[in-house]
């Protein structure tokens, strides 16, 4: 696959990020690390990773804005792209020496997500897509998974952290799928549960509660994979709700009166 100039912006940035963490990964105890809430860890890998895709991601494309984790909203003079990062997605899997974390960009053109990179630099996966030309994994096509029985699919979900909002409600949508379904995982990293979708890994996707950093680069890489993606309303405003649901067409709507039903 040749990818666009634009996408090889994306993937050297990551890659260098990556190397990084990938360092800190193998010696985790050593790292600075900070409570930013109840459950809400932070490490100098995060801060790390986050100061070199913006500095790689600036030399690239001056001017562009940010939105990323740490560092908040960085205005920049083109008011058109904003770049969406999260640095470490999964600082908590991370911390405990769990491979199952990710560094996720994307690109908004205009208020529409339009390309993203995910990147797992332990397992060494790439996952890349730009609006209208697909979505790949190490260059490797990615297609939803096609499986139509609810009792034959394999769901992700996060579960909110205890006194967050929404978390009585989640327990409400968690009983009621887990009768349904062949088995509902929890991994910890959302960008990771929207690139395994994408690759038919995971047969569907819910969770509440999320930042725009968390899904943004995945978003791209899941609906160019054919995944539909909406909030958990079956509305488009996923970024701004926090709450995703992602899964083929037959699966999103079943899914969706699941949900409909645990209310
Ligand atoms: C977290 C992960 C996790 C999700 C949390 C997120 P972080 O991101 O995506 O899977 O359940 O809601 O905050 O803090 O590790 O970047
Ligand atoms: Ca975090
Ligand atoms: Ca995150
Ligand atoms: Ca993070």
């Amino acid at each position: 696959m040749a990818r666009t100039a634009l996408l090889n912006v994306m993937v050297n940035a990551v890659l260098k990020a990556g190397r990084g963490l990938a360092r800190d990964f193998g010696e985790v105890e050593n790292l600075q690390v900070s409570l930013k809430g109840p459950g809400d860890f932070v490490s100098a890998a995060d801060r790390r990773a986050e100061e070199t895709l913006i500095a790689e991601l600036r030399k690239a494309r001056p001017g562009y804005s940010f939105l990323a984790e740490e560092s908040g909203v960085t205005e920049g003079s083109d008011n058109v792209h904003r770049w969406i990062i999260d640095p470490l997605d999964g600082t908590t899997n991370f911390l405990h020496g769990n491979p199952i974390f990710a560094i996720s960009v994307g690109l908004e053109r205009e208020g529409t997500m339009v390309a993203g990179v995910i990147y797992n630099p332990i397992l060494n996966e790439l996952y890349v897509a730009e609006r209208g030309s697909g979505a790949f994994l190490n260059d490797r096509r990615l297609r939803v998974a096609n499986r139509s029985h609810l009792a034959d699919c394999v769901i992700a979900s996060g579960i909110p952290q205890l006194n967050r909002p929404g978390q009585p409600e989640y327990l409400k949508e968690l009983s009621t799928v887990i009768g349904q379904v062949a088995g509902v995982r929890c991994n910890g990293s959302a960008a990771m549960d929207l690139a395994w979708t994408a690759s038919g890994r995971f047969d569907g996707y819910w969770q509440r509660g999320l930042s725009p950093w968390d899904v943004a680069g995945g978003i791209v890489i899941a609906r160019e994979a054919g995944v539909m993606v909406s909030d958990q309303a079956g509305g488009e405003n996923v970024l701004e709700s926090g709450s995703i649901l992602a899964a083929n067409e037959t699966i999103h709507r079943r899914m969706i009166e699941l949900l409909d039903a645990s209310r």
